[in-house]
């Protein structure tokens, strides 16, 4: 049972009595954020009474009168300017812990209106190695995949990859002109990846070599103003001085930031020009940056022959990234990636055409949508359809086949502008019906709270960040002696160490990215994210493993505990409080649905882990050498049940738990 969901329930019917609008007011009972006002607390009097012209505290009497809920709280106390205290029977709370006890789902129940949910995650354009940029959208999606398909909604993970984009172009030019046969024979993804690197890095060169002289010409114009600005005669009055001051300040930075873009410049061009090699390459090619593009457009009007390279391509570049998955345990029941619209674009424009929703604006074909800056571009002026009509045309066609009432966009915030946009074409096109939300999130940042790099300034790869995670987790498995657990590093074989240690550090890795609010960017730390105390999965892995620990000390299994009679009985305060946190499962699921952020369950597991410390630690709670031997299997089921719900909940983030490490 969704225990708020059904106090809210409750309250409604009450409010029937008093209001017209009870569904605008039960929404106001929220748990309790301290203990002495009770487990809820319903918040509805005051600003009902105001609404009513009422008395708020004689309100509450009045809803209290009408709550029919005697079964689940004692009675509700009215407290200060009208607060409706809600505290939990302790004979509820001890057959909702049995019954949750005995239940699969544990006490979660399953969606008794579910929605078809279509949610486009991860979506790397392929032929490029997949890097740290791709953790969030991937580990975020999976998850909202994991809790909504639990909450039982009609889910479909869809990996919307960029395989028709200008990259293959590059990759087929440098096929043309570059190609070491014998690197391809043997790793062509490899081989791939390194064409790729190398005709970018050439149009690049060629591009920055162009823009530099008006670049420096700029520095050198910014640096006069400067200078103008701070030779000119101070004004007298404080506001102008203080406005003075803040142009100064903004002008050094401008100049300042144009100065690191002249010296990156400057060092890409020096990194080709060291090399002899790769100089007579860049020389021999001026123009490789527009060949590289004819190459795509070529490709996408449907050329024979780069058509058969990139079916050439793109199959291993697709079986590279699912080693990544494989290994990250992410599922996908398609990938329609932007190749498979490319049929379905010419009729988009035509349709939004002719209904007069885009219209020719420079020889390109624009949606103008009301209130926004930026036209929605759906055919540029070359002919060439965009990323905004390859949306589109997976919006109809996933609405036409998938049925979706709701698509979720797991996507870098960066793109918030193109989802506006393609949000608000949808809906002049007539998709009012299905939800389209932009899950945005932040960025990765290092240390230096820049986007995380390598320490030569590189992305850093996917594989190699995780395979990095595993090292650093098998640092903290071999030290970690635990005495919690009752089990210590050094008694695993070597097999069982390197298992624990991917576990560990994949689900570090996943945690520290979920348990943000994924709107805000982050820093990437290892010694945080692998902290054995502290809101990580390595402090709930350890909590599951400490229970598998107890477990075999008692010398019982946990299957067996369940099965055989007995129940679990809440004697004292931390029994209590750790079964209602437990009992609380539901609503942080619903949560983190309701508002797409897995982070409301890595908070409810953090504080549900910490509800079992406190339990386990406290004298009160002797679990082996509990009273009674009815107390100890009370207690030996609040553990199992603990254990239970970390892991499923860890599980539903894409994390293991192990029963030792
Ligand atoms: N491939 C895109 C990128 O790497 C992300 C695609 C997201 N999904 C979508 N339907 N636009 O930026």
């Amino acid at each position: 049972m969704n225990i708020l969901a059904e106090l809210r329930q409750r309250l409604r019917h009450a409010l029937e009595s008093v209001c017209d609008d009870p569904d605008a007011w039960c929404g106001l009972v929220k748990p309790a954020q301290d203990p002495k006002f009770g487990d809820y607390q319903a918040n509805c009097a005051m600003p009902l009474a105001k609404r009513l012209g009422a008395n708020p505290r004689e309100l509450a009497a009045k809803i209290v009168a009408a709550l029919d809920i005697a079964d689940v709280c004692d009675v509700p106390e009215i407290a200060g300017p009208g607060f409706i205290n809600l505290r939990l029977r302790p004979d509820f709370l001890e057959r909702e812990a049995n019954r949750v006890c005995s239940d699969e789902r544990l006490g979660v129940p399953a969606a008794t209106n579910p929605k078809r949910i279509v949610v486009d995650f991860s979506a790397p354009n392929v032929a490029k190695p997949m890097h740290v940029g791709h953790l969030r959208s991937t580990v975020i999606g999976d998850a909202l995949y994991r809790i909504l398909g639990f909450l039982g909604h009609h889910v479909v993970g869809d990996n919307h990859v960029g395989d028709w984009g200008t990259q293959f172009g590059m990759i087929i030019f440098g096929y043309k002109h570059f190609l070491d046969q014998a690197a391809f024979a043997r790793n062509s993804v490899a081989e791939l990846a390194r064409l790729y690197r190398l005709v970018n890095q050439l149009s690049d060169y060629h591009d920055l070599r162009e823009a530099l002289p008006a670049q420096r010409a700029e520095q050198a114009r910014r640096r006069d103003q400067l200078q103008a600005a701070e030779a000119a005669p101070p004004p007298a009055d404080k506001p102008a001085l203080d406005a003075r001051k803040k142009e100064l300040k903004r002008l050094h930075a401008d100049l300042a930031a144009l100065a690191e873009e002249i010296t990156a410049a400057e060092r890409k061009l020096a990194a080709v020009e060291a090399d002899a090699a790769l100089a007579a390459v860049a020389a021999a090619h001026p123009t490789i940056a527009s060949a590289a593009r004819e190459e795509t457009a070529r490709l996408h009007a449907g050329d024979p022959g780069n058509l058969a390279l990139w079916r050439q391509f793109i199959a291993p570049c697709l079986a590279a990234i699912q080693t990544m998955y494989d290994r990250l345990e992410i599922h996908f029941d398609m990938t329609q990636g932007e190749s498979f619209y490319q049929p379905f674009l010419a009729e988009v424009v035509a349709e939004l055409s002719n209904r007069g929703i885009a219209r020719e604006s420079d020889g390109a074909v624009c949606v103008f949508v009301p209130g926004a800056t930026a036209p929605f571009i759906i055919r540029k002026s070359d002919g060439a359809f965009t990323y905004a009509t390859t949306d589109l045309a997976t919006i109809a066609w996933r609405v036409r086949e998938l049925r979706a009432d709701t698509i979720l966009y797991v996507v870098d915030a960066r793109q918030a502008d193109h989802f506006k946009l393609l949000f608000a074409t949808a809906e002049l096109w007539g998709y009012r019906d299905v939800e389209l939300r932009h899950i945005s999130f932040g960025t990765i940042l290092g240390d230096d709270k820049r986007p995380f790099k390598t320490r030569s300034g590189d992305v850093v790869g996917l594989e190699s960040l995780l395979d990095q995670a595993v090292v650093e987790a098998r640092r903290v498995v071999d030290d970690g002696a635990s005495e919690d657990t009752g089990e210590s590093g050094t008694a695993f074989d070597a097999a069982s160490r390197d298992r624990i240690a991917e576990v560990v550090g994949l689900g570090a890795v996943k945690y520290a990215d979920l348990s943000q609010n994924r709107e805000s960017d982050y820093v990437f730390s290892w010694e945080k994210m692998l902290a054995k105390t502290g809101d990580t999965a390595t402090y709930m892995q350890y909590a599951c493993a400490r229970v598998g620990g107890i477990f075999r000390k008692a010398g019982v299994e946990r299957g067996d505990v369940r099965r055989q009679a007995g129940a679990i009985r809440l004697t004292n305060p931390p029994e209590r409080e750790l079964a209602r946190q437990l009992l609380r499962y539901s609503e942080a699921l619903e949560q983190a649905a309701a508002e797409y952020r897995p982070n409301f369950l890595t908070q409810y597991l953090f504080d549900t882990a910490n509800c079992f410390s406190r339990f386990f630690e406290s004298r009160e709670c002797a679990v082996l050498k509990a009273e009674t031997e009815d107390l100890r299997t009370s207690r030996l089921l609040l553990c199992d049940l603990t254990a239970r719900i970390l892991s499923h909940g860890l599980s539903l983030l894409g994390i293991h738990t192990l029963d030792r490490m």
